[in-house]
């Protein structure tokens, strides 16, 4: 069979001209979105009698054979037919003969094209919130074992104020809770149908796009046959959303890398999720993690390759647009594995409390805590943080820890300082002091844990999931015995 398009053309394509303008190799990916679009088209064109219900019937029963062969991975995809919307249709012809060539009736390629690619997005979306609504389980129930596990909290990388290893968690809850939010919130704007745009003006034949947006499960349809035909923000969010999330996976699978160093010493990676070395028999890799890291630029780039396709294209369509797929299967591929991964490290990795103990107690994270007792005492901070730093200095330069100090050695610095000034420095009491909302403080981590477990419920019913959040060793298991706290 010849192009769908050969009419106006004398000779046939270069070669090396189809290879580079064919997009069947990556868009095959879209056949059940393809299929699903043109039998709801089918039926359309049925009911408003631009097709006779021989014909309909005829078309539906072909897509359904080509579906099947697609499904069974006996296709036979051919790069002369360029896309996956001509690979399905010719297949079509083949099958039933010339009355499938009407399926093609008050349609273009232009809105067919990305009304598959808002399916697609729609159920990738999908897909994406239930992996983040997993990960976040696997945190919420980390997190509640670590209720009492106090460890340095850093800034600039250096030890700053003793927290809860649950807070630290908690924090990655919350990012991936506003990662959920962009992506429900990115859906809304995939959930419009640009078929029945056509190629650019829309069609001559009485459609009735409402009956197709119905079928097809649409909020609504584009209001604009120009603007849904080159409309490809709904991939730039979807991709910049991803993007977002991926940063946060990022920042937890670094941490996770060094934390897993000799030098910190504060988690050991389970061996179901490293690898070794094929020189150095000692080696324990967290290779998973680094790939999270390392797969970022992925990501990114994807997100800068579709910002520059779109840039400054005039309307309507241009082939250009071609290159949004490849772009957006890699960014929600990508994120898709590494949110699996992510959770499978997290569920696994083995926390050293005592090492995070010990680790408290050698530095001088407690320093504020000491500027703070002053001010309790009456002494305005700035002067009781300049008191704090010289007897800091002073711990230094005698090799020894706040903890360690005499109270004589104190009282040289400040004569409100008294024998209360040990308890207040414990590490423990500097984070069970921290009850301000939002702070690290034992009690206010547990109400934060409440909400985040509240949220998370409220959404397991989207995904199919159910949740029983935590162990027997949990302090905030439910008691009601129906899951509520
Ligand atoms: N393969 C094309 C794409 O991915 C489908 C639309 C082609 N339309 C056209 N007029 N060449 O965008």
């Amino acid at each position: 069979m010849s192009k769908p398009w050969a009419g106006r053309f004398t000779k046939a394509v270069d070669r090396k001209v189809e290879r580079f303008t064919a997009s069947i190799g990556f868009d095959r990916r879209l056949w059940p979105q393809d299929v699903r679009g043109s039998m709801a088209h089918a039926r359309m064109l049925g009911r408003q009698g631009i097709l006779a219900p021989a014909e309909t019937e005829a078309i539906l029963a072909g897509l359904e054979e080509v579906r099947r062969e697609l499904a069974a991975g006996t296709f036979p995809f051919r790069v002369e037919y360029e896309d996956i919307h001509m690979n399905i249709e010719r297949r079509l012809i083949e099958k039933i003969g010339p009355v499938g060539g009407k399926l093609h009736t008050a349609r273009s390629r232009n809105d067919q094209v990305v009304t598959d690619l808002h399916l697609f997005v729609k159920d990738e979306i999908t897909a994406i919130r239930a992996l983040i609504f997993d990960l976040q389980g696997i945190i919420l129930d980390r997190a509640a074992e670590e209720l009492e596990t106090v460890m340095p909290g850093y800034t600039h990388l250096q030890r700053a104020q003793p927290i809860l290893l649950a807070h630290h968690l908690l924090a990655y809850f919350w990012m991936l809770e506003r990662d959920d939010g962009r992506f429900a919130d990115a859906y809304k704007r995939a959930d419009l149908l640009p078929l029945g745009a056509g190629a650019l003006a829309g069609t001559t034949f009485p459609i009735d796009r409402e009956q197709v947006r119905q079928e097809l499960g649409f909020a609504g349809v584009y209001e604009n046959s120009l603007d849904a035909v080159s409309d490809r923000d709904f991939v730039l969010e979807v991709v910049a959303a991803a993007a977002i999330c991926q940063a946060h996976l990022s920042r937890l699978a670094e941490e996770l890398i060094l934390w897993s160093t000799a030098e910190f010493g504060f988690v050991e990676m389970d061996d179901s999720f490293a690898t070794g070395s094929s020189i150095m028999p000692q080696k324990k890799n967290p290779d998973v993690a680094e790939l999270v890291r390392g797969k970022t630029g992925r990501i990114y780039g994807d997100l800068m390759a579709l910002l520059t396709v779109v840039k400054a294209l005039p309307l309507a369509y241009h082939t250009d647009l071609q290159e949004d797929k490849e772009r957006l299967f890699d960014a929600v591929d990508t994120l898709k594995a590494c949110l699996e991964m992510t959770a499978g490290m997290l569920a696994t990795v083995r926390f050293n409390r005592d090492r995070m103990a010990r680790a408290v107690r050698q530095d001088y994270s407690n320093a504020t805590d000491l500027a703070d007792y002053l001010a309790k005492k009456g002494v305005p901070f700035r002067e009781a943080h300049e008191i704090a730093g010289r007897i800091v200095l002073y711990a230094i330069q005698s090799g020894k820890y706040l903890l360690d100090l005499s109270l004589e050695e104190y009282r040289r610095f400040s004569d409100k300082i008294e024998a209360d000034v040990y308890a207040a420095l414990e590490p423990e009491a500097c984070v069970a002091g921290r009850n301000s909302r939002g702070g690290t403080g034992p009690e206010a981590v547990r109400q934060q844990l409440e909400k985040a477990r509240a949220l998370h419920r409220a959404r397991a019913g989207l995904f199919g999931r159910t949740t029983e959040y935590g162990s027997a060793a949990d302090p905030l298991a439910p008691t009601d015995g129906n899951g509520a706290p």
